[in-house]
């Protein structure tokens, strides 16, 4: 049997997503709410499906098995909760939400309802980062240094704005973050630093070019940022962040280890010690963390990313921030995470 998929925010980042799931055919593609009508219309015209305009309609009229939700950050909360107590199963992209209190009613929804989740966190997914995790296992980790360059603000009006987006650490750097996690366990404190370092208020007869943005009206986060983590496990961890335009794209880690240095750029490493190798990944590698979801509602897999571990992620980049707003101290993730996380 097909399994019946919704989408649930139909904007930038969905379209990856539409075309994977199109391109299986254990999937029918049955509807798209969007607050945007007009993006509704033309998911549903280029993929199939009936467009709704909210999720509750969806859920009502179109009856699926699954969604993928890829809100904004700051639209999420009721959505996984109705689908939830509808026995919905989801995808949801990161970040799972702006704040902890939305994502631990929805963890405890998820709970109550014993749906299968998946947070869209795809570089856990690459083989050559699944390689380094099993590489790293019984080695004691000395250092995870991480670092998000992008060269500018992505379009999305929301982004800029701490309350719907985040911020980076929040957004985007989240990405660092749940891999530093994947790779050397819990985080135990954060301590942040952020900093505000260029002007993005646009120049008089300023015009907005395509692609990554390098000004923008009412931009309100910080531009950089700097974290230091002790792991659970005593590691160490760094965290640098920036969005100031430049040249380039750098995402990536170093992760020092007893007998191995790993060097990680994007979803591709390589690594010298007592073992010496590299690998890269191929171009589905951003894919596999639907292609898992869809096999576990499909019965055949297991979601290895479930929200629980969206959580546990959003809680360092929250500890990140609270640090800056508390003056540099440590924030300890206990405080921060519901119990018994
Ligand atoms: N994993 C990745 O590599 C990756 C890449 C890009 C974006 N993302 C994440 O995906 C999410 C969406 O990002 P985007 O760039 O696609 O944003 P976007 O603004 O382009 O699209 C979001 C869409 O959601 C719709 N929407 C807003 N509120 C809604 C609601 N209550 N119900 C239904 N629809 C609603 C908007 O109208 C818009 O069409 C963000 O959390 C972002 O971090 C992940």
């Amino acid at each position: 049997m097909a399994v019946r998929l919704g989408f649930i925010g139909v904007g930038g980042i969905a379209s990856r997503h539409l075309q994977a799931a199109k391109a299986r055919d254990d999937v029918q593609i049955i509807g798209h709410a969007d607050v945007d009508p007009a993006r509704a219309r033309a998911a549903a015209e280029s993929y199939g499906g009936t467009a709704y305009a909210t999720a509750s309609e969806l859920y009502e009229e179109a009856q699926p098995d699954a969604v993928v939700i890829c809100t904004p950050p700051y639209a999420h909360g009721d959505i996984e909760t109705e689908a939830c107590e509808r026995g919905i199963h989801f995808f949801v992209e990161k970040p799972v939400a702006v704040n902890l209190d939305t994502a631990a009613a929805v963890l405890s929804a998820v709970q109550a309802s014993g749906v299968f989740t998946q947070v869209g966190y795809m570089y856990r997914l690459s083989p050559p980062l699944q390689r380094v995790r099993e590489l790293l296992a019984g080695r004691a980790v000395a250092m995870v240094q991480a670092h998000y360059y992008m060269p500018g603000l992505p379009e999305p009006v929301w982004w800029p704005k701490m309350a719907l987006g985040g911020g980076q650490l929040v957004e985007q750097a989240t990405h660092m973050l749940d891999l530093g996690r994947f790779l050397a366990g819990h985080v135990e404190t954060v301590v942040g630093r952020t900093a505000r370092v260029r002007d993005w208020t646009p120049p008089p007869g300023h015009t907005p070019e395509p692609g990554l943005l390098r000004y923008a009206q009412g931009f309100e986060i910080p531009d950089t940022t700097a974290l230091i983590l002790s792991y659970e496990s005593g590691a160490l961890g760094t965290l640098s962040c920036s969005l100031v335009p430049q040249a380039a794209w750098d995402v990536g880690f170093k992760v020092v280890a007893d007998g191995l240095l790993v060097t990680i750029d994007g979803p591709n490493a390589r690594w010298a010690g007592d073992v010496q190798g590299e690998a890269t990944a191929d171009e589905r590698w951003v894919h596999a963390v639907l292609d898992e979801f869809l096999d576990a509602v499909q019965g055949t897999g297991e979601c290895t990313v479930p929200y629980v571990e969206g959580v546990r992620s959003l809680a360092v980049s929250i500890a990140g921030y609270t640090s800056v707003e508390r003056g540099g101290v440590p924030v300890a993730l206990a405080e921060l995470l519901p119990a018994g996380l």
